[in-house]
């Protein structure tokens, strides 16, 4: 099945690495691809999406900047953990490519119209590019056949014990997402951080000769060394490579389709995706009946990573693992 794609990305170690399988795999035809502040600044995002292109040597993509910050937040970038420039320490040639002179949200909106089928827009990043294409231009919704987003978490939290970076960079973004009534699949740390790479995988890739499979090696280096104080990681992750993955091959998680929620308070919890599993209403429903529903979301609860693991390599580099 041939998948049309947007990608909504913040050009980042992980968000590199699903770029690269989005454009070389078979299926997945890469309409656009849209910037935003989130690990690192719009403008290095931008710059590491283009040179990420120019050297998987990528057909013509269109590329627009969208947000600098959030709705509400200031922006708060993750360069602790993705490095100055976003890609670690993988230096790249600046790209021969230039981005459209339109803002992300244009660029989303032109290429939603354009498409003679519905498009799926798979979201690595915070979510205020998504939110102001559907304030701006509620009436595209229904071009958009899905969104896929990597954020939340049914479970741990990492940006704080409960809220994942990419909600907790903009939870207001995310509560109008999840408000859209668009078919949502939520790709969280259940299963972003258990899909890891052996660090002798990592030492084989980042000795290749081939330039791709070296900077998958860099990008996936990085991650084993804390920067703040050279602590060794034990887990160099796919990251957001896996959610593309979860969109050509589904077979290969576990989903359950359960009403979401991002708390949009002040409080501790704020941006943490609440995942309603329970079979059944408690207090809430026998005290506070009639509330609004929450949005169903086809959650990603369990992944086979070995069977994971196998397609990004045998797509990104042509080696089955
Ligand atoms: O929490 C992980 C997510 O935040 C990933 O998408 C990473 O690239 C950052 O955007
Ligand atoms: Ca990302």
């Amino acid at each position: 099945m041939k998948h049309s794609v947007i990608l909504d990305v913040d050009t980042g170690i992980d968000d590199a690495m699903a770029i690269m399988f989005a454009v070389r795999h078979p299926d997945i035809d890469v309409k656009a691809i849209t910037c935003l502040s989130g690990n690192v600044s719009v403008d290095k995002v931008v710059a590491n999406t283009l040179a990420v292109l120019d050297l998987l040597g990528a057909p013509d993509i269109p590329v627009a900047a969208g947000a600098r910050r959030p709705l509400i937040e200031p922006a708060r970038d993750a360069s602790w953990v993705h490095g100055e420039t976003g890609l670690g320490d993988l230096r790249l040639p600046a790209g021969s490519r230039v981005p459209e002179q339109v803002h992300a949200v244009e660029l989303l909106r032109r290429e939603l119209l354009a498409a003679d089928e519905p498009v799926t827009i798979v979201a690595l990043a915070p979510l205020t590019n998504l939110a102001l294409l559907l304030r701006v231009y509620p009436e595209v919704a229904d071009r958009v056949g899905r969104i896929v987003f990597m954020g939340g978490s049914a479970s741990v939290g990492n940006a704080s014990a409960v809220a994942e970076f990419n909600i907790w960079h903009d939870p207001e973004a995310a509560a109008i997402v999840l408000s859209s009534g668009i078919p949502l699949t939520m790709y969280g740390l259940d299963v972003f951080n258990v899909v890891e790479v052996a660090a002798e995988r990592v030492a084989e890739l980042a000795a290749s000769e081939r330039a791709v499979d070296a900077a998958l090696g860099s990008l996936l280096g990085f991650q084993l060394v804390d920067p703040a104080d050279g602590t060794v990681f034990s887990h160099p992750l796919i990251g957001d490579a896996g959610a593309v993955c979860a969109l050509v091959a589904p077979e290969l998680f576990r989903f359950e389709r359960v009403p979401v929620q991002v708390d949009i308070s002040q409080g501790i919890g704020r941006g943490q995706t609440i995942v309603d599993r329970r079979s059944y209403g408690g207090e809430d429903a026998v005290y506070a009946p009639g509330q609004e529903p929450w949005p169903l979301v086809d959650v990603a609860l369990g992944v086979d990573t070995g069977a994971v693991l196998e397609l990004f390599f045998d797509v990104v580099t042509g080696v089955r693992v």
